[in-house]
């Protein structure tokens, strides 16, 4: 029975439900002092003093490091690009203030409570700087030199004459969308363990990609990356801000460096407010323009989105207009907002997750203004190729992901025009997920031991999302074992390189080089029996040829070998870092998602009573964990219709809540017992030898759209400012 595609279960949930495993924050060593950061109480001006004298009586208490203390970081950090580096500033190298929370000194002490302790009983003097509130900054275009672009992301895109287009058009709709800043949360918050021997740094750290990691310590301390090893073998949730590296990592291992001793930073709630991005707050202008039949004769699209004012995130969201739907008339462009705020970053999931809610919000005006089923909208406007290149796509069956959706959900036999559930209003809603594809070069080793079982070995973050499972899995495919028998050892920059966990790419990428490394293994086995590796098979730990059979313990022990190990890798065109899909083939994933709710109307409530959403994402390697990242990635997508925002104080220029009491999130009661997810049979062969696309992030895009089409079904009222909350629906 064949490996890839059984719905076997995490391999690392019960080392993690049983809290066996050690996360970086779980780690100690000896002579340690723990950090806990002073945070700026101003939006901007500088530091004038820092009274540390009260700190240093308390006991426990062994130094208060500012700007004063922290070395300087070597030239070469400003040769790294965005990413690894999250930001360009890092703080406590001068005495600039440029956002609320920012680190303005380090307590160290012997204790967690000391250094708390500590930091409270610090007195910082400012000199205030006026400051700009992000949101009511001028929309500027970005500076390249100050931020994360990439090729595929030019701040203007023109396909034709899009305004022109659209003034032409019959038929019209389209808004502005907007969306609050929102913070990622995940249940471990960034740590760090920072250790110096002599020259050599050692970090344990929360990350989602530990050689980025390496690369940018190396570089804050201008020295070789063989001399920094990085290990993060779990990694308790991401979203994105473990992605990068901010700063809390380099001010860790500088001050581990002047104290000469092992320093353990735990970022607290707060912290994760000030010390890594948000998702930015976005306003976006959507119009289109479409003929009497329902063609698009133009899609323009105007993103704008806040920002530090020391480096230019730009959150791509009109990707989602260069790529959803055909039309010969494509115009985007993307402003950011620069303000008093800690640099925004990639939050599951960037680009397409904010540009699907305002795509699909106006696809559904367009739908009703056309009096067109939202779903014939989506078929009359297919895109067969990359709209934005023209090439056409890896693969894509997003025809065959709407039929199934229509049939489990019964979407074209739904009710219409206003059903009733007692008092709750029912409505219905649609709209495409999709997010862009990227694949990472990745390398992994895969080594058959004696005893029949087998290691595989790539630096790779299993952030919860599965790669800890579903790789073995291929391994265990081509090597005809149980996926039991294959363990794999990640998150330590010592081993193979792999790809980042970000982008929705470690099983096509770091699963590619699995792949290769295992076929190789195979190809050794065969040839140590002295079979050709074309004439084998293998299957429950034993080699077969015709009516020929060994074990695999046999083969080796025969041979005196104790082990055979291969290398594999997915490796990019020009020796590239990573692509969007290779140069003859634009890469994506698809899926549409269904939506009913409910509405009180006379309290405000919107309730999620069902969901169907169907992918094209290529092979899926374990159904299961595909099934449970998409169902995490709808109720994330629930959360952003309907739940989450972070509200940046004007007045104070700072976050007005910066913990989970004051944030409200998506718990089980907010979910139907159900949310129904199905993926179309595919095999992309044009992404990579795997056949597998991303899946994760895909899950989070499209919901926000569905949702408020749904809530318009129900009510009649468009709301075009996420979230969703009673009050906008009372108000309505
Ligand atoms: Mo995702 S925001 O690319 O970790």
């Amino acid at each position: 029975m064949s490996n890839i595609g059984q719905s076997i279960p995490r391999a690392d949930g019960p080392i993690k439900v049983t809290g066996a495993a050690r996360y970086a924050g779980d780690q100690n060593q000896p002579g340690q002092l723990h950090a806990a950061f002073v945070s700026a109480t101003i939006p901007a001006g500088r530091v004038t003093t820092i009274g540390a004298r009260a700190a240093l009586a308390m006991p426990g208490v062994v130094r208060v490091l500012s700007a004063a203390d922290m070395p300087r970081t070597h030239a070469d950090l400003d040769k790294i690009t965005v990413p690894p580096l999250a930001t360009r500033f890092v703080p406590m190298q001068s005495d600039e203030v440029v956002y609320e929370g920012q680190a303005v000194a380090i307590v160290l002490a012997e204790s967690l409570e000391a250094a708390e302790a500590g930091a409270k009983a610090v007195g910082v003097s400012y000199e205030r700087s006026s400051f700009v509130v992000p949101e009511q900054a001028p929309a500027l275009p970005g500076d390249p030199k100050r931020g994360f672009y990439s090729a595929f992301n030019q701040a203007e895109f023109k396909k034709g004459d899009a305004a022109a287009a659209i003034g032409a058009a019959p038929i019209k709709a389209g808004a502005e969308y907007t969306q609050p800043s929102r913070h990622a949360n995940p249940m471990e918050p960034s740590a760090i363990l920072a250790i110096w021997n002599g020259d050599q740094l050692t970090v344990y750290d929360a990350a989602q990609h530990v050689p980025g990691v390496q690369s940018v310590l190396a570089a804050t301390f201008g020295i070789p990356a063989a001399q920094v090893r990085v290990l993060s073998p779990y990694t308790g949730g991401g979203f994105g801000i473990k992605g990068f590296v901010w700063p809390h990592e380099l001010l860790a291992a500088l001050a581990a460096k002047v104290v000469r001793r092992p320093v353990k930073l735990v970022l607290s709630r707060q912290n994760l407010y000030s010390m890594v991005g948000p998702q930015p707050q976005t306003t976006q202008g959507l119009h289109l323009g479409a003929d009497a039949n329902g063609k698009l004769l133009g899609i323009s699209h105007v993103v704008s989105n806040v920002t530090a004012v020391t480096d230019d995130y730009v959150e791509f969201a009109t990707v989602a207009s260069r790529s959803f739907y055909a039309s010969d008339n494509i115009t985007t462009s993307s402003r950011v907002r620069r303000g008093n705020m800690a640099l925004p970053s990639f939050m599951r999931s960037p680009w397409d997750g904010p540009g699907s809610w305002a795509l699909g919000s106006a696809m559904d005006e367009l739908a009703r203004a056309l009096n067109i089923d939202p779903l014939d909208l989506r078929l009359i406007n297919y895109a067969e190729a990359d709209p934005q290149s023209g090439k056409p796509w890896s693969s894509k069956k997003l025809r065959e992901a709407y039929d199934e959706g229509d049939k489990r959900f019964g979407w074209r036999t739904r009710p219409k025009g206003g059903a009733l559930d007692g008092h709750w209003r029912i409505g219905y809603g649609m709209a495409d997920a999709s997010q862009g594809q990227t694949r990472y070069h990745s390398t992994a080793r895969v080594r058959l031991k004696a005893d029949g079982t087998a290691q595989l070995e790539s630096s790779f973050c299993d952030i919860g999302t599965g790669p800890a499972t579903v790789l073995p899995q291929i391994a265990a495919e081509i090597l005809g074992l149980d996926p039991k028998q294959v363990v794999a050892v990640a998150g330590d920059s010592t081993l193979p390189y792999s790809g980042p966990a970000f982008g929705s790419a470690t099983t096509l990428s770091t699963g590619a080089a699995v792949q290769q490394a295992s076929q190789r293994v195979r190809d050794k086995l065969a040839r140590l029996a002295g079979w050709s590796p074309d004439e084998i098979k293998m299957q429950d730990g034993r080699i077969m040829r015709d009516n020929d059979s060994r074990t695999i313990k046999d083969v080796l022990g025969e041979a005196g070998v104790s082990e055979l190990a291969s290398d594999g890798a997915l490796d990019l065109p020009g020796g590239a870092f990573a692509d969007h899909g290779s140069a003859d083939y634009p890469a994506r994933s698809f899926g549409v998602v269904f939506i009913e709710v409910g509405v009180d109307q006379d309290l405000g409530l919107v309730r999620l009573r069902r969901a169907t959403a169907i992918y094209s994402a290529g092979r899926i390697i374990n159904e299961r964990t595909a099934r449970s990242q998409m169902i995490g990635g709808i109720v994330w997508g629930w959360g952003m219709a309907t739940m989450e925002a972070s509200h940046f104080e004007p007045s104070l220029g700072r976050w007005l809540a910066k913990d989970l009491a004051n944030v409200p999130l998506p718990v089980n009661a907010d979910t139907p017992p159900e949310i129904d997810v199905g993926f179309v049979d595919e095999f992309d062969a044009n992404i990579g030898p795997l056949g597998a696309r991303g899946i994760g992030e895909m899950a989070a895009t499209g919901v926000a759209a569905a949702v408020a089409n749904a809530v318009y079904d129900a009510i009649g009222v468009r709301i075009g400012d996420l979230p969703i909350t009673p009050e906008k629906i009372v108000q309505a």
